[in-house]
């Protein structure tokens, strides 16, 4: 369910008779702001009386819920610190709003800007964490009664009408970055028995349409004919055949022909290992290893409601990598779109093979900056855990820049290495390569392997794998699918 989100200049105390409202209070000193005196009686000393008996430190992620004689109520919601006030800390607080609404079954919530931050910006941070923090994915429950209440309507309140336009911009802005993050984690939480590649090709169909983006899909024999090899190899052992998608958004008012970034995601939509099949424990965790691609899908998209400025092109390689009668095997030699062949050492290494077509499809777009995302190496998840997601580049300036992007969004990215002597581990007798270079140095060997397809273009890898699932939950993300990537995507975009 969609939550609604009004923005009103209306009096605090008119406010909070119509639905609970939140007072975000900083980390020391924590002090109630001036306005909580206009509000009813009976809930300004009801929240005075909470205030004093149970000293609220105003900390990240802190809420308390005050009810008053009159049967009305509030939250109490920590901001941290005052002086290290950024989007974040607005996502969190808004986050842990929602998050407190859900656990009290409150339906309606209301809440003032925090004063004082940018009218953009803070509308923009305060909507992304709260439609965030609502996230439910009930398809699949029969039963919905086990589950955690969804909010219905956030009212923000601004009291400076000359700001109230801007903020409104903000959040339309912010609607339309939670809803790739959203649809990241609804197709992330999506088990591979619906989401097989003819199915992920219709849903992408849908969003493209919706968007204004154009888009093309290729069927397993215009794949075999357009000479994508390694599509074909990974997919081919399975009953749910490989589609390739090419979707296209020209945001350039002029130079309709130039392709600014070129965006690649690997969409495996269940990855068995194949013939090097993997352990069955956690294996149900590699629905999700199509997130790659739906992070590019859904920032097209998304980039396409927000009209920026751009010609994108976004390609998904979709394969099942299944073990059976018709599949690769180890030893195989696989000859890819690029003319380049690889000996297959373990066919669980089926995402860089992907990649390698999609890649080399992607160089004739002619496209300034490449940009590939992909739940890629295990190796990258022991190396950087669920904190952050690497990013390989030559390009010093676009690795900054996709480490102020993740500032801004707090997807953090961590840069890996791209040393040439990685190589030396993937060195084939029998082919241009192979296609796994063992347990150690995972995530750079892999992002080796990638980089021969890409013809010498500017490049950019962003390896996921680690940072697909939240499993503990957090302030604006219940358990599940993260849907990290897309917001820090259409960051990188917007500037
Ligand atoms: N999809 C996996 C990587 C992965 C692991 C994603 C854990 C998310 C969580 C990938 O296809 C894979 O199996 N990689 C192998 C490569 C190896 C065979 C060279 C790996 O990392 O073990
Ligand atoms: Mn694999
Ligand atoms: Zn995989």
């Amino acid at each position: 369910m969609a939550l609604r989100i009004e923005v009103t200049g209306n009096k605090p105390a008119e406010i909070a008779a119509k639905a609970p409202i939140a007072i975000f209070v900083n980390e020391k000193p924590a002090a109630l702001p001036p306005w909580v005196r206009e509000l009813d009686r009976p809930l300004a000393d009801a929240i005075r009386a909470r205030w004093e008996h149970t000293p609220f430190d105003g900390r990240q992620g802190k809420s308390a819920f005050v009810t008053a004689a009159d049967g009305s109520s509030a939250f109490l919601i920590g901001l941290g610190k005052k002086s290290r006030m950024d989007p974040e800390s607005i996502r969190r607080a808004y986050g842990s709003l929602i998050k407190a609404a859900r656990t009290e079954r409150v339906k309606h919530v209301a809440a003032a800007l925090p004063a004082g931050g940018d009218a953009a910006a803070t509308p923009e941070a305060a909507t992304v964490g709260a439609i965030l923090a609502n996230y439910l994915f009930s398809t699949y429950q029969f039963d919905k009664t086990p589950l955690t209440p969804q909010v219905e309507s956030l009212t923000l309140w601004e009291p400076a009408a000359a700001r109230r336009r801007t903020v409104a911009k903000g959040v339309t802005t912010g609607i339309i970055l939670a809803e790739a993050t959203s649809r990241v984690r609804d197709l992330v939480n999506t088990p591979a028995n619906d989401l097989t590649p003819e199915n992920y090709a219709k849903i992408a169909a849908k969003w493209c349409d919706e968007a204004g983006v154009k888009l093309q899909v290729l069927g397993p024999r215009e794949i075999i004919r357009a000479g994508m090899g390694a599509v074909m190899a990974v997919g081919g052992g399975s009953a749910n055949t490989p589609r390739f998608l090419i979707a296209t958004y020209l945001g350039r008012k002029r130079q309709a022909k130039v392709v600014d970034y070129a965006l690649v995601g690997k969409g495996v939509t269940f990855d068995t290992g194949g013939i090097s099949i993997k352990p069955s424990a956690d294996m149900w965790e590699m629905r999700g290893d199509m997130m790659g691609s739906a992070v590019m899908l859904a920032s097209i998209c998304a980039a396409a409601k927000l009209k920026l400025p751009h010609n994108l092109i976004a390609l998904a390689p979709l394969v099942e990598n299944m073990p059976s009668g018709t599949a690769y095997r180890p030893g195989d030699v696989v000859k890819t779109l690029s003319g380049l062949t690889v000996e297959i050492i373990s066919t669980d290494a089926e995402g860089r093979m992907i990649l390698a077509d999609a890649l080399t499809y992607a160089q004739r777009f002619n496209p300034k900056l490449i940009i590939d995302c992909a739940t890629l190496t295990g190796a990258i998840a022991v190396a950087l855990g669920d904190v952050c997601g690497a990013v390989f580049t030559e390009s010093d300036a676009h690795a900054r820049a996709f480490e102020r992007a993740a500032g801004e969004t707090g997807e953090k990215v961590w840069r890996m290495p791209l040393y040439s002597e990685y190589d030396d581990k993937i060195k084939s007798v029998v082919a241009d390569m192979m296609n796994s270079g063992g347990r150690y140095g995972g995530g750079p060997i892999a992002a080796r392997f990638l980089k021969k397809f890409t013809g010498g273009f500017p490049w950019v890898h962003l390896d996921i794998a680690g940072v697909d699932l939240d499993k503990q939950g957090s302030t604006y993300c219940p358990k599940g699918a993260s849907g990290y990537g897309a917001r820090l995507m259409l960051e990188f975009l917007r500037k």
